[in-house]
């Protein structure tokens, strides 16, 4: 038995010394090591060992395998990883279904990021500005005065108290915030002056505390235009308004002005657009928002001369339209973040 060993571990080294890749040494080491391999067989053997040859050939089995498992150990690392068993991969095997879902973004960051598109197409760039404001940017540059209802803390979601802050912070209420916030860069950057023309739009969320119901709710998003230039006047407004009906709604889109009262704008107007929102529906008068020559006051607050300047605004909101185009009956379904809806549309 002792010479036997001997012999096997002779022959096993110098067949692993020859198994040179990794489909010889897998043989290799199934006729050496396998569960049906010489070594197995050796140790099987032991049992028949005469009790006083036990030690020494138990310490030669030992030596033995030690030194196999080791040698092909080594060579392993080099000639790779041996396959496992005889297991072949049928490539044209059809896969498990798996159920992936794949995301897709918001409603209404489609529909604001269609409207910037559109509006980028005639000359707009886009603006952004702080929700967290305060009351000069909501309001007061706004020429929004103090006694101005719109103010009521009941109406607005201030973070200090107006009646004792001198600037009181706030979740915008508005984007025309941003109408402000543009103006005053201009005018830095203009050393204190507006050298060039404005061509904003704003798209963002606004908060205001309203009670929370199918058409409501304490957060939703407007988009804002600001146009300033030299003798802009309200045909510039209305056929801006006109081309972005067209363009985003088709060709058979109307606009029409109503006269109405905004404290920034001076004429100011509401704003409807006959549209069709979807294939299956007529078209049809849409209120959409409020526009209007910027008001004197606007520019002066933020140091434009309104003499060399003119310009026009206008916001409307983003859900009533995204709502109307998509036929979704509740704004709330909008920001409940239910898959169930969001994956409908
Ligand atoms: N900020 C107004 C609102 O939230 C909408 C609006 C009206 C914006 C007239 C304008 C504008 O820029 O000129 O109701």
């Amino acid at each position: 038995m002792l010479d036997a060993l001997a012999t096997l571990e002779t022959e096993a080294l110098a067949g692993l010394a020859a198994a040179n890749d990794a489909e010889a040494l897998e043989a290799w080491r199934l006729a050496y090591l396998g569960n049906s391999g010489k070594l197995k067989a050796m140790l099987a053997g032991f049992k028949d060992v005469p009790k006083e040859l036990k030690p020494a050939v138990g310490a030669k089995l030992n030596a033995v395998r030690g030194s196999v498992e080791a040698a092909y150990a080594a060579k392993k690392d080099h000639v790779g990883a041996a396959p496992v068993s005889s297991e072949r991969i049928d490539v044209t095997e059809p896969g498990l279904i798996e159920s992936r879902t794949i995301g897709r973004r918001h409603v209404i960051t489609r529909v604001r990021d269609e409207l910037v598109d559109v509006f980028a197409r005639m000359g707009f760039e886009v603006a952004e500005g702080p929700e967290l404001e305060d009351d000069a940017h909501n309001f007061i540059k706004l020429n929004i005065p103090p006694e101005h209802p719109a103010r009521d803390p009941i109406d607005n979601f201030y973070v200090d108290d107006p009646a004792t802050t001198r600037v009181p912070r706030m979740m915008r209420s508005q984007t025309s915030t941003v109408q402000i916030r543009m103006l005053e860069q201009a005018v830095a950057s203009g050393g204190g002056k507006l050298q060039t023309p404005i061509r904003i739009v704003a798209p963002g969320r606004v908060y205001r505390p309203d009670t929370v119901d199918a058409t409501h709710s304490f957060m939703f998003h407007q988009i804002e235009g600001l146009c300033v230039d030299r003798n802009v006047s309200m045909v510039d407004l209305k056929s801006t308004l006109l081309n972005f009906a067209r363009a985003y709604f088709g060709p058979e889109a109307q606009v029409r002005l109503r006269p109405s009262f905004f404290p920034f704008t001076e004429p100011s107007a509401e704003f409807d657009m006959r549209i069709r929102l979807r294939p299956d529906q007529p078209v049809r008068w849409m209120e959409l928002g409020g526009c209007g020559m910027v008001d004197p006051a606007v520019f002066e607050a933020c140091g434009v001369d309104p003499e060399e300047w003119t310009g026009f605004a206008f916001g409307f909101g983003i859900e009533r339209l995204a709502m109307g185009k998509y036929g979704i009956p509740d704004i709330r379904l909008l920001f409940e973040n239910d898959l169930r809806f969001l994956s409908q549309l």
